[in-house]
């Protein structure tokens, strides 16, 4: 196990309890331990934590010790509404190299994407886009009575560009927004740079353009680039990112928005959430902690590269990913393969219409992936056959 990784002191834990009763950690293991006082019991095993967590592209690793170290120093502030918050807002921004009227901060990035379908889309506008994709903007729209176009992927699971400025061009007066997802959330393909640039000169200027680049961080094609540079050439252009995933800290909530000031300014308007001492803080850690993120990132790109071959190997398709996920085909329904996974404690994807028989996998520990290949050598003894069937 990689010690920097390990995060035992987060708020004590039962070896400090019980040191402090001068009894040694094992000793539950001898005889003369009282039952420990409401509050410090150990908390009872379930599911979740049996299960190999493999369905929500997160970090399986969690905060890095610098990030921890930082929080717990935090906490402190629990009870002020003003306090020092590290600069988060700030350090973000130098992050870019753009000013901090060009950030907006949420509870996850997924806050950022509601609050933009808030701010862009009115009732009867659309928001044109990909399908299968990140649904937020899509559900948001829903929300605000705007129409999705959600078009097809090419037969190699890119995103066709084309069709995207020309369905653009045809609706102009309605679109709302354009919504890409870099690399795509469920096949982790990139949309190239040059085609981001296509995109956003085939399209009329006025039209927002919201890049969604949540697992920027895993990308290694050269192909790609971030879309941050066309802020600053003072397009409209909103690009969010995620601290859910590369800084394991989904389960705390963090993300952000980057975009010309005067749509951060509308997206103030409709932002109500703030986010809390401890993530700013932890926040702050992630981005001076590059030692860790490299970390992740190699190891997550190792794990899925080693867990698709085995795949390949058995004569499954796996589509290429440039994220810390991967689309496997199954040749039957993902539904039925994920219920057996679930009888060996490994949650994998959902549901991604129309790519209904296609398995997305979450990149976990070398232990998760061990039990995700055990369990696929059951589910599917005979690789796959020529019917494509099993
Ligand atoms: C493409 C994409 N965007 C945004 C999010 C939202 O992440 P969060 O709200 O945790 O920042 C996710 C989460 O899975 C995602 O896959």
């Amino acid at each position: 196990m990689n010690t920097r990784f390990s995060r035992r002191h987060f708020v004590g834990g039962a070896a400090a309890a019980l040191g402090a009763l001068g009894l040694r950690p094992n000793s539950a293991l001898g005889a003369a331990l009282r039952p420990p006082p409401k509050g410090l019991a150990p908390l009872p095993r379930d599911a979740y934590d049996d299960l190999a967590k493999l369905s929500s592209n997160e970090n399986p690793y969690g905060p890095s010790d610098s990030m921890m170290e930082a929080m717990n120093a935090a906490w402190k502030y629990s009870n002020r509404y003003g306090y020092p918050d590290g600069d988060i807002h700030e350090k973000i921004a130098e992050h870019h190299g753009i000013d901090a009227g060009n950030i907006i901060m949420h509870a996850g990035s997924g806050e950022t994407l509601k609050v933009a379908g808030l701010a862009f889309l009115g009732h009867n506008e659309k928001v044109v886009g990909v399908e299968p994709t990140f649904m937020t903007v899509y559900r948001a729209a829903t929300g605000v009575d705007a129409d999705v176009i959600a078009r097809p992927l090419l037969s190699d699971h890119t995103q066709d560009i084309d069709d995207l400025i020309r369905v653009t061009r045809r609706n102009y007066r309605d679109v709302g927004m354009v919504y890409v997802c870099n690399p795509n959330n469920p096949t982790g393909v990139v949309v190239s740079d040059d085609d981001i640039r296509r995109l956003l000169d085939g399209i009329p200027e006025d039209i927002p353009v919201l890049i969604d680049e949540a697992y920027h961080h895993f990308v290694q094609d050269p192909s790609y680039a971030t879309a941050v540079p066309y802020i600053k050439e003072g397009r409209k252009v909103l690009v969010t990112r995620t601290f859910s995933k590369i800084y394991g800290m989904a389960g705390l909530r963090l993300g952000y928005g980057i975009a010309p000031a005067e749509m951060i300014d509308q997206m103030r308007t409709y932002t109500t959430g703030t986010i809390n001492a401890l993530v700013k803080w932890g926040g702050v850690a992630a981005l001076e902690d590059r030692e860790s993120e490299e970390w992740v990132k190699d190891t997550t790109i190792a794990l899925r590269e080693a867990t698709a071959s085995q795949l390949r190997s058995q004569g499954f398709e796996v589509i290429p990913s440039e994220t810390n996920f991967f689309m496997v085909h199954t040749g039957r329904p993902a539904s039925e393969v994920r219920a057996e996974f679930r009888k060996h404690d490994v949650a994998v994807g959902r549901d991604f219409p129309p790519m209904l028989d296609y398995l997305r996998v979450s990149i976990g520990t070398e232990e998760e992936m061990k039990r995700f290949m055990t369990a696929w050598n059951e589910i599917f003894p005979d690789g796959m056959t020529a019917t494509g069937t099993r």
